[in-house]
């Protein structure tokens, strides 16, 4: 029978004192781990893959390599593996040392096997965290790689330069562009491309929040703040800290939020609602909208000096029919994701097909070129997207003329989708109530939180 040893579960023990390393073996053993000894850290380092290994727990004293070599060096070796130091009386001030060298805890001789058991879980669980998290990092650093955002037109050339120039500072970013240009992504490459990767990218969708809780969501509060404050709740400005906020849809946010957001900037330090404690941040701010905010400002809808403090590096991204050359290029980036994801090999993309894309407008920009592709991908049996994986229809709203291939009287091409219609509707309530979606939502009678995900699935938002 082949044993299968769950590498999360060896330890290796280093004492010269042979009794206690016999102990620790005995208690780590009756709880199921693996364990390896090793009466000196010479002895330990040789007979040690460290990979193999889960946990190094390590005398303070021992005459050769003392404890805190032998942290030192299988620190060199592997940085995320926990190192717990056996310490007796009086090793204090080495026991300091240890842990500016990254020790994870300690434990103390006279031995108390529950406090061993309970040490070595919480080790072994930071490691799987530690893993778990640099792993999904390396995943968002990729992920949010300059090269993933495609093009190669003038226009975006010119925004990858400011976007460099963003990177290297923690300076206040405003990010301009209709729906579905970018704007999230390239914030995201600005925070995971910086000095500040490391920390947290927060999010903050100033539409999606009711106007009512996004104070409390950016903020925080204190318990007993206001009925139903049972618990003190940490605001997204203190979750951000040393990292980054990004502050979607800005222009939606109501003069209220405006003047507290203006004084969070202003002194860097932010109050929970119903505290009295002013908390010191040290947060990057990226903030979007696909408003024209010199427009919001001029009809008195958005703070002018709020709207000074956030454009310090304004970036503004063009909209896709400014910039068709990059159709293709989007076509088989999408292509190639999604084929990949469904598992098909889809290699080729019709001229028919490709010029029917290139005729069309896209309102809702990448995202829509995005969908539109997804969709094909979907629908698509062979090697070739062409015509019939492609919504009918596309041109009926963008005001151009429809493509040679369907001109002659193809009947198709007058169906409209219901989706269409569904995203002409919202695109119209949201003309009549001069872009403020509480009022584009009763429009049309529906809450304002569906108004907003139907808006932004169609990329009207
Ligand atoms: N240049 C690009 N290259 C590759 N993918 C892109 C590019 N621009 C946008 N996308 C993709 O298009 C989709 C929409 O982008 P994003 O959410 O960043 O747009 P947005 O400007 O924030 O839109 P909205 O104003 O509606 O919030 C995303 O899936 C994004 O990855
Ligand atoms: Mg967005």
């Amino acid at each position: 029978m082949v044993q299968i040893v769950n590498k999360n579960k060896i330890i290796m023990v280093v004492d010269d004192d042979k009794n206690f390393a016999k102990l620790l073996e005995y208690n780590l053993t009756n709880e199921g781990y693996i364990v390896n000894t090793a009466s000196s850290g010479k002895e330990a380092l040789i007979k040690m893959d460290l990979k193999k290994h889960a946990l190094l727990i390590t005398d303070l004293k021992m005459p050769g390599m003392s404890g805190i070599e032998i942290l030192r060096q299988a620190k060199e070796i592997d940085n995320s593996l926990p190192v717990i130091i056996i310490t007796g009386q009086g090793d204090t001030v080495t026991a300091v040392e240890a842990m500016k060298l990254g020790a994870f805890d300690f434990i103390t001789k006279p031995l108390k096997p529950n406090e061993l058991i309970i040490t070595v879980r919480n080790a072994l669980n930071s490691r799987i965290l530690i893993d778990k998290v640099s792993e999904l990092r390396s995943q968002l650093e990729t992920r949010y790689d300059f090269k993933n955002i495609i093009g190669s037109s003038e226009k975006m050339q010119a925004v990858f330069k400011m976007m460099e120039n963003a990177v290297s500072s923690s300076v206040t970013v405003l990010i301009q562009g209709e729906s579905g240009t970018g704007k999230e992504l390239v914030a995201r490459a600005i925070h995971y491309n910086g000095s500040r990767k490391e920390r947290p990218f927060i999010v903050v969708n100033c539409a999606a929040i009711p106007e009512t809780l996004l104070e409390s969501e950016l903020f925080g509060y204190e318990r007993g703040a206001f009925t139903g404050a049972l618990e003190r709740k940490i605001g997204k400005f203190e979750q951000a800290d040393n990292g980054t906020i990004f502050l979607d849809e800005i222009a939606e946010m109501s003069p209220m939020t405006q003047a507290k957001l203006l004084r969070v900037l202003e002194g860097k330090e932010v109050e929970r609602l119903g505290g009295h404690e002013r908390i010191k941040v040290d947060v990057r701010i990226i903030s979007a909208t696909n408003r024209e905010l010199t427009e919001e400002v001029k009809e008195s809808r958005f703070r002018e000096d709020l709207y000074y403090r956030l454009m310090v590096f304004p970036i503004t991204l063009p909209p896709l029919r400014e910039r068709k050359g990059d159709v293709p290029l989007l076509i088989s980036h999408f292509m190639n994701i999604y084929a990949k994801g469904a598992g098909k090999k889809i290699s080729h993309f019709s001229g028919e097909a490709m010029e029917y894309l290139m005729g069309y407008s896209w309102p809702g920009n990448v995202r829509e070129l995005e969908n539109v592709i997804e969709r094909a991908v979907v629908l698509c049996e062979g090697d070739t997207i062409n015509l019939s994986h492609l919504p009918v229809g596309l041109d009926a709203f963008s005001g151009n003329r429809l493509p040679q291939v369907f001109d002659g009287g193809m009947e198709t091409a007058k169906i409209v989708s219901l989706e269409n219609m569904e995203s002409e509707a919202l695109k119209k309530a949201l003309d009549i109530a001069e872009h403020n979606i509480s009022r584009a939502a009763k429009e049309l009678g529906i809450g304002r939180a569906t108004f907003y995900r139907k808006a932004k699935k169609f990329g009207i938002l």
